[in-house]
């Protein structure tokens, strides 16, 4: 397979403008569509202010001429038009099948046969995904599952997910374009929850239990976490950082597929009734806003 050069990312939001400038810095020419001009030229404007700010923390090694060269490389886009010569799409929208697949019955019109599609999906089937969107075997065998982490200009791991019909060659060329925006792909067979949120899952619900047994406060289980087991934050921020609502629903998908183990907890149903889904809402396992 041709390098890939050219980029189409759809969706601006936290995940899709992270990713999208990840590929401008490794000087990839990326066009970026959101569903309006305004949202996308948002999404431009909040990742070049994380950018400088990421840039100036020294989290990323590049210079004020390597910034403003990759937001140059970054177009902002509410039109597929654009998407006819890109080598590699990658779809960052509402976790939702029928909205994703709409997306992509678009793209099987506009794009080049050999493109290949990205979804960065947390939680839908990659092989669902690809047969309620696309009719040929040849864009089937180009459909791959490209799950980042946030913050995904920063975090370097891409769970690259092959679903049912996704060919060898598809999976080779998004493991190398990984590795060309300076991430670490790992192969993972296309199952529920992939394998960092089933980790992830597992630990957080174990959490929880500690918790609501009154074995351990929440600040200690945090800090047992991080001076324990090396983790950089707790498993109680990090819930609170991602989203107590987003997280209970994630619970449910992964209670559905694999029964008890991931029966989300009463105490995190009762947070998420009481609206406290963590940083963005202002309390959830923690308190913010002092
Ligand atoms: N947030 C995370 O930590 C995380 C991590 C890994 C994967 N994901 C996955 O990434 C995807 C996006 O999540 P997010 O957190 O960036 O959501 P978000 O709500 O921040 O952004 C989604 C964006 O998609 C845009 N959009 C919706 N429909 C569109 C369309 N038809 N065309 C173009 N743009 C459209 C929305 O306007 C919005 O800006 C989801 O599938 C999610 O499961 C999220």
């Amino acid at each position: 397979m041709a390098e890939i050069k050219k980029v189409g990312i759809i969706g601006a939001g936290m995940m899709g403008a992270d990713i999208a400038i990840s590929c401008a810095l490794a000087g990839c020419e990326v066009f970026m569509k959101e569903i309006s001009m305004d949202l996308a030229q948002a999404g431009h404007d909040r990742i070049a202010k994380d950018l400088k700010k990421w840039v100036s923390k020294g989290r990323i090694k590049t210079d004020d001429a390597g910034v403003e060269k990759a937001l140059g490389l970054l177009i902002p886009t509410d039109s597929f038009d654009l998407f006819a010569d890109v080598d590699i799409v990658i779809e960052a929208i509402f976790e939702d099948i029928n909205v994703k697949a709409e997306n992509y019955k678009e793209l099987d019109k506009v794009c080049k046969p050999s493109c290949i599609i990205a979804s960065n999906t947390s939680s839908i089937s990659i092989t669902k995904l690809a047969s309620a969107s696309f009719d040929s075997i040849e864009r089937k065998a180009n459909f791959v599952g490209m799950h980042f982490f946030s913050p995904a200009v920063i975090m370097k791991l891409v769970e690259v997910i092959k679903g049912e019909e996704t060919s060898d060659e598809t999976m080779a060329a998004a493991s190398a374009f990984c590795k060309k925006i300076s991430k670490e792909p790992v192969t993972v067979v296309d199952c529920v929850g992939f394998v960092v949120n089933r980790i992830l899952y597992a630990l957080n619900n174990e959490a929880i239990r500690l918790y609501e047994e009154g074995v351990c406060s929440i600040e200690d289980i945090d800090k047992a976490c991080q001076l324990g087991l090396g983790h950089p934050v707790g498993p109680f921020a990090l819930m609170d950082l991602t989203d107590n609502a987003l997280n209970l629903n994630v619970g449910n998908i992964l209670y559905e597929a694999y029964g008890d183990r991931f029966l989300p907890r009463p105490s995190m149903k009762k947070k998420v009734d009481a609206g406290h889904y963590g940083r963005k809402s202002g309390r959830g396992w923690h308190d913010y806003r002092k």
